[in-house]
């Protein structure tokens, strides 16, 4: 800094010091752009012709929407006649991740921070600009790699329900095969049958088929692929839907299952799959608890209620022996599993399908004994 610095105020936002401005624009990582109050570009550092690639002389002068997608371009202009006109600020000392466009028309994402400099009758901006592309990406293959996994826990789950499933779709077959026979045998027993009869036979035919039909939909729905887009989602709706499955497997174990969901829930931002298989993976864990029991009549209890700071709380209470105390620490980590033919893996994926969905999964000694492992997610997003 020269030794007057300070003493009388800057014209210009690279005459204080400006050596040293000078080489602060050189040597930054992040691009740096300053405008004035129209929006035309005054400087614009080395890191930010490697970043848009345009050279410092073609953009000086010209207005910085030059530097944005259409979308942005456009109100950009009217974003800055906003705050001039009302002081209200959106982007002004705030920073936040927005979108750019280099000069061979490709857009990418940064992260923008705007900072004013008051300068005698006039305001300059000063944008410091990083390029999150490498970050960005990273995201988007670390969701991806956990929709895969997400996935491959789906069907290894029904791949251990696969039993269940079966018999659920033989009964009905079983059923088609008995009625056939039946009308069969009064076709060849020649003449006289009663059309009624025969008509009854073939509603609960058609019945059954209908019947195994739906195991198979309820099957393909949950291991569907195609929806890994977020949608605004009713927990209880998800509850009631993923019961089928769930029940196929209580059954098999003699425990039986009962709701308590509260109504008037805000609905949440998910995967509508993935929340079923933490809802399935969880039952699931507590019918195995419950299995070994004596007493099994007080069943697994499903249950939802607003959290207690907004978004909906889920939970799954059994009454097991509780969680054993030697694993109780790492039952959240991947291959931790106190069962003969457990993978260990279904808290684990439950826990990050939760996390990337904002919310919390725990558990908690249940004071009439068993376990409540419960989940919060926070509330949709209002757009
Ligand atoms: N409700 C529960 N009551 C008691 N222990 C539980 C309960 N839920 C989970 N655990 C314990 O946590 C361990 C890990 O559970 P997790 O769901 O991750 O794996 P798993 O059920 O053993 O196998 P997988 O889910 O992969 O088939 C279980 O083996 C069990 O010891
Ligand atoms: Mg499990």
């Amino acid at each position: 800094m020269s030794a007057d610095s300070g003493s009388r105020k800057p014209d210009s936002i690279s005459d204080n010091g400006g050596a040293n401005f000078r080489a602060l624009l050189q040597a930054a990582v992040d691009a740096i752009i300053v405008i004035d109050e129209a929006g035309s570009i005054l400087q614009f550092n080395p890191a930010a012709e490697r970043i848009f690639g345009f050279s410092q002389a073609e953009v000086l002068g010209r207005n910085v929407s030059m530097l944005m997608p259409p979308h942005y371009a456009q109100a950009h202009d009217g974003y800055m006649a906003h705050y001039h006109a009302t002081g209200e600020r959106r982007i002004i000392g705030i920073g936040r991740e927005v979108e750019a466009r280099r000069r061979d028309g490709t857009v990418f994402p940064i992260e923008l921070s705007v900072g004013q400099v008051d300068l005698p009758g006039a305001s300059h901006y000063v944008g410091i600009i990083r390029d999150i592309s490498a970050r960005k990406r990273a995201e988007q293959e670390m969701r991806e790699l956990q929709e895969r996994l997400a996935r491959v826990g789906r069907f290894s789950t029904m791949g251990e329900m696969a039993a269940g499933l079966a018999h659920e779709i033989n009964q009905p077959l079983g059923a088609i095969n008995t009625y056939a026979q039946a009308a069969s045998r009064m076709i060849s027993a020649g003449g006289s049958y009663d059309i009624q009869d025969m008509e009854h036979i073939c509603r609960q035919v058609s019945e059954q088929a209908r019947r195994a039909g739906e195991v198979i939909r309820r099957l393909r729905g949950f291991l569907r692929t195609e929806e890994s887009g977020r949608q605004r989602l009713d927990c209880n709706s998800l509850i009631r839907e993923i019961m089928f499955l769930a029940e196929i497997d209580a059954r098999e174990h003699g425990v039986p299952l009962a709701l308590a969901l509260a109504d008037d829930l805000p609905t949440v931002d998910g995967t509508a799959v993935e929340i079923q298989q933490v809802i399935l993976n969880l039952i699931r864990n507590a019918v195995d608890a419950m299995s070994g029991q004596p007493d099994r009549s007080r069943g697994v209890i499903i249950a939802t209620a607003r959290g207690a700071e907004g978004g909906v709380e889920c939970s799954v209470t059994d009454h097991g022996p509780g969680v054993a105390a030697d694993i109780a620490g790492q039952i959240f980590h991947p291959f931790v599993t106190s069962k003969r033919n457990g993978l260990g893996v279904g808290l684990s994926i439950s826990r990050t399908i939760i996390h990337a969905h904002g919310g919390k999964l725990s558990f908690v000694p249940n004071p009439a004994g068993g376990t409540i492992f419960s989940f919060h997610l926070p509330e949709a997003f209002e757009d």
